[in-house]
Parts: structure tokens; sequence; C-alpha cells
């Protein structure tokens, strides 16, 4: 045991390497025996005061090293780039592939044995997993947990009423004062944001994949719960290093494919489709755009949470949470998966029971029959584009309209809600170079704000396309991730104001009417518009990132480098 453990290469050295490897930690108050041969734990901790939805994982990690040490094992924690969604500029997502780097290197340069991925904040997930894949030790995920529900004037709310509040204020239904007070009502306890957007569906995938314990997914950050199960992480990751349980273990397709069905039925967020993408490129499991729709397209929604339905994260917690639908999808999941604890999901999740209906549906009675992510396909996006039908309107799920093309954010911004603007309720948004290099990084900007003088007129959805994401606590009938972007000088890059735009979801189709000789024409005469830089992270970015139907991963950073100990440093 102990001759294979990867931090005996270096605390189980003689000589001067020991010496140093050693004597150095000993200055932490950390005695001999500790570095002897027990497993060494990583914590991996994107604790950050700029990102708020991670600001208590000091104190997560507390309960972490206590399993840890219980367990016999030895914990350390170490900080990686923390990112949080709310305040980096242009986009977290520019960085989640920086992050996973930053990730990648600290595991396999250090003594560790195991590692406990802390993550909470969007992209936080993505990034640390996609990081820890590339290494393949063994792995465990703990979950910030998300916050308690909003209240306001009395009623309940959540970071989907962002969308409405700013509708609202543009529309004169709302005061700016009336704004600042819903700020503090809506952000009044730790964890990340409360309905089942970006970080919640992380957390659901996650466990749903078998990297977290079982109830991992929706405990909230401020229950005392939330510290047990990640004291308990921490002892079983130290079994889980005896057991050489490695990631790859546990992420095979099949579990992958649990991912997909579980996402579809919990209504999660579509930036899941690109992170789990990304997350395969790295473990080396095949996944395409395509699985997303046809594993999804028979599992009905069964969890009834913003933004798709009404309740918050509590709420599924208290219903059950995510070993409710688990249970409940049994019939359609790989039960046979393998996951951290060493059990099977079948195992894990056979007594889980709902303990209200209204917040998880059965799949006799689901809260809707509509779920999961349509892809649809045309001459406008050949690779693809996304959309969430349980989030979209239904009467525009089929739709025909002429497009009014905004060229870049700024062009949005400056004549949107210029009265002038020739716009109506059937009129198509579409707006271009928010893709992954054309902004750049691929910003959550495509559920863009309808209109004012149509929002006067109390029309809240339009068919809107872009080449972005859109926040997963986004709602609306948004086609996302179109693929190639605008920034290669695809069709989509051309589109101009008036041309004919079709939308059918269900027979998968975008189409622009437009002749493939007119669009050759204007792909020739085409000149990119988007920033290009010429130095530091942001060049080798645009110069390496994939497009979105493949993850947006950096090209080089598919597959591993696996765990190997490398030469010594002196
Ligand atoms: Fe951090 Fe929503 S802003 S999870
Ligand atoms: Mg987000």
């Amino acid at each position: 045991m102990k001759e294979k453990l990867r931090s005996q290469g270096w605390f189980g050295k003689t000589g001067k390497d020991g010496f140093i490897y050693r004597a150095w930690m000993k200055n932490q108050g950390i005695p001999d025996y500790e570095l002897r041969g027990k497993p060494v734990i990583g914590i991996c901790n994107t604790w950050s005061e700029l990102t708020p939805c991670n600001a208590h994982f000091r104190e997560l990690a507390e309960s972490v090293k206590r399993g840890i040490s219980e367990a016999g094992g030895f914990p350390v924690e170490f900080p990686v780039m923390s990112l949080g969604e709310t305040l980096i500029k242009p986009t977290a997502m520019l960085y989640r592939n920086l992050a996973s780097m930053d990730v990648e290197e600290s595991i396999r340069a250090n003594p560790i044995d195991g590692v406990v991925l802390l993550c909470g904040c969007d992209k936080t997930t993505p990034s640390l997993v996609m990081g820890a894949c590339s290494v393949n030790i063994p792995t465990l995920v703990v979950s910030g947990g998300p916050m308690l529900t909003g209240k306001y004037q009395g009623r309940d709310i959540s970071t989907s009423d962002v969308w409405r509040f700013n509708d609202a204020v543009r529309a004169g239904d709302m005061s700016q004062e009336e704004l600042t007070v819903a700020e503090a009502c809506m952000c009044r306890s730790r964890g990340h944001c409360a309905v089942m957007g970006t970080a919640s569906t992380m957390a659901c995938m996650v466990e749903s994949l078998g990297l977290s314990l079982p109830e991992n997914a929706a405990i909230p950050a401020a229950d005392s719960r939330r510290k047990v199960v990640a004291q308990l992480s921490g002892s079983r990751i130290v079994e889980m290093v005896r057991e050489n349980l490695r990631l790859s273990d546990i992420l095979t397709r099949q579990a992958f494919e649990n991912a997909i069905i579980v996402n579809a039925a919990i209504g999660g967020s579509t930036n899941f489709i690109i992170h789990l993408l990304a997350i395969a490129g790295r473990i080396g499991v095949e996944l395409s755009l395509e699985d997303f729709d046809r594993l999804s397209a028979n599992v009905p929604l069964l969890a009834n949470l913003q933004p798709s339905g009404n309740y918050f994260m509590e709420d599924f917690y208290y219903a059950g949470g995510l070993p409710a639908v688990m249970r409940e999808l049994d019939s359609y999941l790989h039960r046979d998966c393998i996951t951290v604890n060493g059990k099977t999901h079948q195992q894990n999740y056979q007594r889980a029971a709902c303990f209200d209906p209204k917040v998880i549906g059965t799949v006799a009675a689901p809260i809707s029959p509509l779920s999961g992510v349509a892809i649809v396909k045309g001459n406008l996006c050949e690779h693809g584009a996304v959309i969430k039908p349980s989030a979209a309107s239904v009467k525009l799920m089929k739709h025909t309209g002429k497009a009014v093309v905004f060229e870049d954010i700024e062009d949005y911004k400056n004549r949107i809600d210029n009265p002038d603007l020739d716009v109506d309720e059937n009129s198509i948004l579409v707006l271009k170079n928010v893709g992954p290099i054309g902004y750049p990084g691929m910003p959550e900007v495509g559920n863009m704000a309808i209109p004012k003088k149509l929002l006067e007129q109390g029309i809240h959805d339009m068919v809107r396309i872009s080449d972005g994401r859109m926040s997963g606590t986004g709602f609306g009938t948004v086609v996302l991730h179109a693929s190639p972007e605008a920034a290669l000088g695809s069709n989509f890059a051309v589109v101009k104001d008036g041309d004919m735009i079709s939308l059918d979801v269900a027979n998968r189709s975008l189409i622009l009417h437009v002749s493939d000789e007119e669009l050759a024409v204007r792909r020739a005469a085409w000149k990119p518009r988007h920033k290009k830089y010429t130095r530091g992270y942001v060049q080798l970015y645009q110069n390496h990132v994939e497009q979105a139907h493949l993850g947006a991963d950096m090209d080089y950073l598919r597959g591993g480098s696996g765990s190997e100990v490398t030469r010594d440093s002196h």
C-alpha cells in the first residue's frame, strides 16, 4: 500500500529530497507520522470573497478535513482560481479552461493521492472536474449548496426574478428603490443561486454522474446537513484511495447518459451541455450534441423548479431532492453505474422517497411532458444550436419571422430600445459575435431583453437566436450556442435585417430562407468585426478554443496526462 501512494514519491524519500519535501511541511506544525504513508488528500478549494457563492468554503473544508483525518488520511487544502459568475468580466466562461489547467497542474505537481473538489458557483464545478479528469486520481465532489429561498414583499424570489425585475423596471412597473431592496432580499444566505440554474444543474450533474455522495446536490448551504455530507465525503475519499477508485472507473459512457437523462428530468440549464461535452472530452468518452437530444427526448420533466417551473432548491431538497428524481427515473437510467461510495445508483437510491408531489412529479404524472434540450440544425447553424423547450413559449416553437439583426452586443444595447427599431412581436432577434471567439468567452447574453416598446405592449417572449449562452436561470424561446459562430464567418455571420428565419423545434430545424448562392456571395464579402487579442491568456483562448458543439474546451486540453510522479525539483 505505502509504495503505491504517489505522495510517497515525495514524503517517502530519504536523503536530501525527502528532507526538502518534509522539512518545509513541518513548519505548519505537522508531526512526522502524518507524512509517513497516510493517504494525502487534497482539498481543492475555490473559496474567494470575489466568488460570493463559494465564500463559505473555508468552513466547509474544515468538515471535509475532519472526515479525512478520521479515516486515517492527511488533508491538505489548496486554492485554485475561483470563478465568480457575477463579478468576472467579460464572462466567467472565458476562464473556465484556464481554471481547469490550474486544477490539473496543481493536482499532478503535488504529493496528492486523492482529491476532494469544493464546487459551487457555475463554472467552479466544470473547471474542477475537467482538470481532475485530466489527472485521473481518486476524486470526489462536495458542492457548496444553494442559498435559502429569497423573500421579497411577502413572496419567494430567486435569481430568475432578476430578469423579471429588469423587465418590470423597464416597463415602469417597478422603481429603482424597490429594485435595491430586492437585492438584499434575494441573496440572504450563504450558497449559490437557489433555482435550477447552472450551479444547481452542475451539482445535480456531479451526483448523477456518480461523483458525489447521494443527496449532495440539493442540501442548502445554510443547512447543517451540508457539513455532514462534507465530513462523510472526507472520510470516503480516503477509502477511495485505498480502493484506487478513479474518475475513469466512474465516468463511463453510461454515467454520461445517466447525467443527460437526469438533466432533462430536472429541467437543468443549457450550460450543462457545454460543460458535460468538455468533461467527456477530458476523460475520453465519446459524446455528441445529438446524444443530448436523443437521450432526453422521452424523459418527462419531474422537477417543478424555476426557471422551468415554480419552486426553489430549498423546496427541492425538502421534497426528497435528487435521490427522489433518480429513484423515479429508475427505468430510464443505467442502474449498475458505480459511484464514489462504491455502490451503484440502484443501491444508493432504491429507498429514496418523494415528500411533496407538487415539487417532484412522477413519470406517470409528470410536471410537464416537455423536458430536456432540443438540438436544432440548418443552414443557420450547421453544427447545431440548442433550445430548452421547457423554458420556451409553446406558441413560438414553430415560428417564421423577419430577422432583426444586431452585429454585436454594443449594437444591440444601442438600438434595442430605439422607438424607431423596425421590430414587432413576430420578429426574430439575432445577436452575433457573442460566441467563444467573438466575445470572447461566450457570455450569458442569449436571453436578450425584449425591445421596450414591445414590453409596454405586454409582449414577454420572442424568438431570439445567438451564438452565445444564457444563464441557467434564464428562460424564453431562445436559441443558443449557434455553431459555427459568427466570428468564423459562417452563415450566422451574414444574416441580414429582413431575412426570413424559420424555427421548428418539433422538426429540429432552424432555417435561414436565403439561397446558397446568395449566402456564398455574402460570406465572400464578410469581414470580421470582433476584437482579436494579441497577447496573454485571451490570445491563447481565441487561438485554441473549440466551438460550442464540442464543449468549448481548448483543442490541446482534450484527454489527460495521467498522474505519473515527475522528476524531483532539486
Ligand atoms: Fe454563483 Fe449563480 S451567481 S451560482
Ligand atoms: Mg451563469
